[in-house]
């Protein structure tokens, strides 16, 4: 028996070795071999086609507000709204009363969110409005699906930049399961919710496949955490039962912070700029404009070149330096 094993191992060790040195030099070879077997994989290939390069028309917006904000609001959207251009909609609580009708054209068309209340007929959610927004992605995903690779849900009072957010998710291949966002600048935000998530006014980002799954058990997520205190939370938690990390990105801006901003501005990453939320919470970014006037100023220098938006540039100034 004993000299049987070992004339067995024997044997599965040549194979073994014959077998590692085939390959070797089989794909010396074959340089092209060598290439297709270790290189990129065909999806990356068909990301980087620039004719098939992601761009605007394949993202889809969900912005969740409500007709008691919109008045306000609604300027934030239309800042950054190209009409025909930007597909999407603002979802509001209820419908629009007579006042706010015919709805602008420069805005988002808007969406009346679905009535939850045959779902939680014997659980209820401990905060109504929560399960609401996260079924907003629900909601989106039915109305827009031909040709859409990534979903952004924000506020009524988030600026996009989505020339920034078309550079960036076109590196990212949307057929992969993504979820992307930022934590909170406040740490004491973080603390309350969780550093660990994306938070849903500066934006969360999702390819359409991850969209999709998360809707597909939209109705078991929202009962599973009817208790919790953050739509944001729940959204996060769910991309986690279906076994998905945060991709941090640091163009997202939550922005729990007031009053002067302007060190923070002054301080952003070299990343494109993606969105900022809570330009009503801050003082106005520029002096002498008011918060819309400013608003409107910042998407005037984002409508020449929105990738240079807020980094430094080092000018040397030749006889000088
Ligand atoms: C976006 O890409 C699609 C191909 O996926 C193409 O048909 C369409 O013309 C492109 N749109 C723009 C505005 O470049
Ligand atoms: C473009 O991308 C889409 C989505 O990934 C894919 O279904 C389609 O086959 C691609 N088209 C070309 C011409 O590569
Ligand atoms: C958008 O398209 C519709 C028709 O599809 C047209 O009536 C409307 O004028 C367009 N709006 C803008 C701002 O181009
Ligand atoms: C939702 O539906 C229930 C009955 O199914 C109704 O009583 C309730 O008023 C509805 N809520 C809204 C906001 O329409």
């Amino acid at each position: 028996m004993g000299g049987f094993f070992a004339r067995f191992t024997l044997w599965k060790t040549l194979v073994l070795i014959g077998l590692f040195l085939n390959l070797i030099l089989f794909n010396i070879q074959n340089p092209q071999l060598l290439l297709t077997r270790w290189g990129p994989s065909p999806l990356s290939f068909i990301a980087s086609d620039d004719r098939n390069r992601t761009n605007l028309s394949h993202i889809a917006f969900g912005m969740m507000g409500s007709v008691k904000t919109w008045p306000h609001r609604r300027g934030y959207l239309e800042a950054w709204w190209r009409p025909n251009k930007t597909r999407g909609y603002v979802f509001l609580d209820q419908p629009p009363p007579p006042e706010l009708l015919p709805w602008p054209s420069t805005a988002p068309p808007y969406r009346v969110v679905d009535n939850l209340s045959g779902l939680f007929r014997v659980t209820k959610p401990r905060y109504e409005l929560m399960p609401r927004m996260v079924h907003g992605i629900l909601e989106l995903v039915r109305e827009e699906h031909d040709g859409v690779r990534w979903v952004v849900m924000g506020d009524d009072d988030t600026v996009v930049f989505v020339d920034n957010i078309v550079d960036v998710l076109a590196e990212y291949d949307h057929n992969k399961y993504y979820y992307l966002g930022w934590h909170s600048e406040s740490v004491v935000s973080n603390l309350w919710f969780s550093f660990n998530q994306a938070f849903g006014g500066g934006g969360i980002v999702m390819s359409y496949p991850l969209a999709r799954a998360l809707a597909a058990d939209m109705d078991g997520c929202l009962l599973r955490y009817a208790d919790s205190t953050s739509a944001d939370l729940i959204t996060m938690t769910c991309i986690a039962d279906i076994g998905v990390n945060l991709t941090p990105h640091k163009g997202i801006h939550q922005v729990d912070l007031h009053a002067d901003f302007s060190g923070y501005l002054s301080a952003h990453p070299k990343v494109h700029v993606m969105t900022f939320h809570h330009f009503d919470a801050m003082d106005p970014i520029f002096p002498f404009k008011d918060h819309m006037q400013s608003t409107r100023h910042l998407m005037t220098a984002a409508d020449v070149d929105q990738s240079r938006l807020l980094q430094q540039t080092i000018c040397y100034h030749k006889k000088t330096n």
